[in-house]
């Protein structure tokens, strides 16, 4: 799926493919230098972090292990629920492992703060997170990212695995939805 595909749909793109790209780049050689020669668990965040996780695993020279997780703190709208369920578990021990959270997307920050005090409680070497983005209202919660993308304006986007209503995941940029789509 590309802009033109979208029609009068899409609103703006606010990162593309080259900027995603490019600074893909830039986290993948700080995280291989980061870990050195230690093993790495990426943990992604299904759906969204489907994308992050493709491009940035292939990215990285050093040993590394995928597992996914899916919680729920969003309906199909654009609002925070603040209520995070477990709907697919890791397969994976946590024990003695380097934990790298992968994320698409940081908002309220809700979800991740959920997610540190879940996975730390499974005894990990170590917890760290990755995410593409990063929301203005994530600076509230006292969380430490380590590895941010992009910071962006406050405002709903879609595409590089974000949805809303589950489709636009497929866009290969980061855009912004026209009004009408939201009054359907
Ligand atoms: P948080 O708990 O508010 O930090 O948001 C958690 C989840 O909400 C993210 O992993 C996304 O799935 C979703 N989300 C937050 N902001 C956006 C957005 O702008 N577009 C699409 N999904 C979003
Ligand atoms: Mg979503």
């Amino acid at each position: 799926m590309d802009a033109a595909d979208m029609g009068d749909d899409l609103e703006r793109i606010l990162l593309s493919e080259e900027q995603l790209s490019s600074r893909l780049d830039e986290l993948a050689a700080q995280i291989d230098a980061d870990y050195a020669a230690k093993d790495v668990l990426l943990v992604g965040v299904l759906k969204g972090a489907v994308m992050v996780m493709a491009d940035l695993a292939r990215r990285l020279h050093g040993p590394v292990e995928m597992d996914w997780m899916a919680v729920s703190s969003y309906g199909s709208g654009t609002k925070s629920s603040g209520v995070v369920r477990i709907l697919k578990d890791l397969d994976a021990d946590l024990t003695g492992r380097h934990v790298l959270i992968v994320e698409d997307i940081i908002d309220s920050g809700l979800t991740l703060s959920w997610l540190l005090s879940n996975l730390r409680s499974r005894g990990p070497a170590s917890v760290e997170i990755a995410t593409m983005l990063r929301k203005p209202d994530a600076a509230k919660v006292e969380v430490d990212v380590r590895y941010v993308g992009f910071e962006i304006p406050n405002e709903f986007v879609v595409g590089y695995g974000l949805d809303y209503a589950e489709r636009y995941r497929n866009l290969p940029f980061v855009g912004t939805l026209a009004p009408h789509v939201y009054s359907h």
